[in-house]
Formats: structure tokens, C-alpha cells, sequence
């Protein structure tokens, strides 16, 4: 996943470096006249210099001493914590900000993958992958996100037909939400799997059966679980398997 595959993309040094984040053209040329920039142990001398952009490269690059950081394509899985944004534009701090601040002139841009609320927690994806990211919300592509709300009141005992006809229509919408599968888990809890991913769909959908969402999870997307062991804040790189896993 990250990396570039069997056959790796060549790329001129200085654009790479600029391209993660470590400064412009010129910036970056500078740290290489100082022998900042080091090749399997040699420092490298021409900036534009053209080098194999390998998965193994941050192993065997440093800059300033320390790993490349991995090149483009790169996808994040997030535990997404509460009151954290999803958009640069929305106020507050966001998602970005859990990252390592050079991270954020990385070109191509990280994105998140979708959107949560400010107020949801769970599983979030980040990449700098375009076409990975259509894939992924296309609602052509029907991939199950799953979540758990925590209700204001008990479930009335309907919902899940509601939500299963594929009739239901939100306030403000040309067409009607797709088919989305209830899992009532309490009476004031459920699992509730959708393949949209319209605008706060979860809270209007409840909202639409007369209930309000105290509290919204996120813990699965397609065939991909938020691990047990990732923290509220915490993030990783999303290996090749979890990748392939969740197109599963
Ligand atoms: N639905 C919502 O209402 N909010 C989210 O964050 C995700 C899905």
C-alpha cells in the first residue's frame, strides 16, 4: 500500500522532499549541500539527482538524521477522538493536528475519507489517494460502514423496517436513503449499517423515527475493524492486508 509498488516510481530528490513536507526546492537543496540528506549511508551531493521512489526508501533515506517520511500513496486509519473536525474549513481543531505538523504540506494533500462529526468518535481514514478515496465513499460501491448510537429513547420497535425499506426520505433530500441494516443492541442502543454517507445521515436518521443520537461510533468500514488496541487519537499507517480487507 504504501510505497510504489514492484516497479518504483522515479522521482528528482528536491521534489520528493518538497513534495513531504520539508520545505520548498530551494530549502530542501540546502539541506543536501550540508550532507543532511543520506542515501544507505552516503550523503547524497545533487539535489536533482533522480532516485527510485521504493517502499523500503524511508529505511534507507534520513533527512536531518532522522526516516524519510513515507511517500505518497499514504493511508491513515484514525481513532477518531471526540471534538476534533474533519475540515480544515470547520472551526476547532481537527484531525490534521493529531498528525506530525510537516505532514500538513504534503503534497498530494491528506484527506479524511468521508467525514464524522465533531462529536463522533471511531474508526476515520485519511489518505493522499484519490482514487482510494472514490472508492471508498462511492455509494455505487455499497461499502457497509457500521455504527453504534446511543439513543435519548428506548427504540420504538419499527425502526429497523423504516430503515430497511429503502423508502425513507430525509428532510431536504431529492432521493430516498438506500437500504440500511438496524441491530438493536439495548434499548437505547444500536448498531446501524449504511452504504451512503450523506450529511449527519446516522442523527437524521433517527431523528427521522422521532429519536435523537446522544452519542455515535463508528467501528467498522467494509470489512475493516477499528483495532481493539487504537486509542481515541491514536492513528497508523493502514497496512496492505487491512486495505485489502476492507474492499473485502
Ligand atoms: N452519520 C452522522 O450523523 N454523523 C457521523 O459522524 C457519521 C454518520
Amino acid at each position: 500500500m504504501n510505497g510504489a509498488g514492484p516497479k518504483p516510481l522515479m522521482a528528482r530528490l528536491d521534489r520528493l522532499l518538497a513534495n513531504l513536507g520539508y520545505g520548498s526546492r530551494r530549502e530542501v537543496a540546502a539541506l543536501v549541500a550540508r550532507g543532511q540528506v543520506v542515501l544507505d549511508g552516503a550523503a547524497l551531493k545533487d539535489a536533482g539527482a533522480k532516485i527510485a521512489v521504493s517502499a523500503d526508501l524511508p529505511g534507507r533515506l534520513t533527512v536531518a538524521g532522522q526516516p524519510l517520511d513515507p511517500p505518497a500513496p499514504l493511508t491513515l486509519l484514525m481513532h477518531k477522538p471526540l471534538d476534533v473536525v474533519c475540515s480544515h474549513r470547520e472551526a476547532g481543531r481537527s484531525v490534521y493536528e493529531l498528525l506530525p505538523p510537516r505532514w500538513r504540506a504534503r503534497e498530494p494533500a491528506l484527506s479524511t475519507v468521508g467525514r464524522l462529526d465533531k462529536d463522533t468518535t471511531g474508526l476515520l481514514l485519511i489518505t493522499d489517494h484519490g482514487p482510494f478515496l472514490h472508492r471508498v465513499i462511492s455509494p455505487r460501491a455499497e461499502i457497509a460502514k457500521r455504527y453504534v448510537a446511543t439513543l435519548d429513547r428506548p427504540l420504538r420497535g419499527d425502526e429497523g423496517a423504516v430503515f430497511a425499506a429503502g423508502t425513507l426520505m430525509l428532510e431536504g433530500e431529492k432521493a430516498p436513503l438506500a437500504p440500511a441494516g438496524l441491530e438493536p443492541l439495548g434499548d437505547k442502543t444500536a448498531r446501524l449499517t449504511i452504504t451512503e454517507g450523506r450529511y449527519h445521515q446516522v442523527r437524521r436518521m433517527f431523528a427521522a423515527v422521532g429519536n435523537h443520537v446522544l452519542a455515535l461510533h463508528r467501528e467498522s468500514v467494509g470489512g475493516l475493524m477499528l483495532p481493539a488496541d487504537l486509542a481515541p487519537g491514536d492513528w497508523r499507517i493502514l497496512t496492505a492486508e487491512e486495505q485489502a480487507a476492507l474492499f473485502a
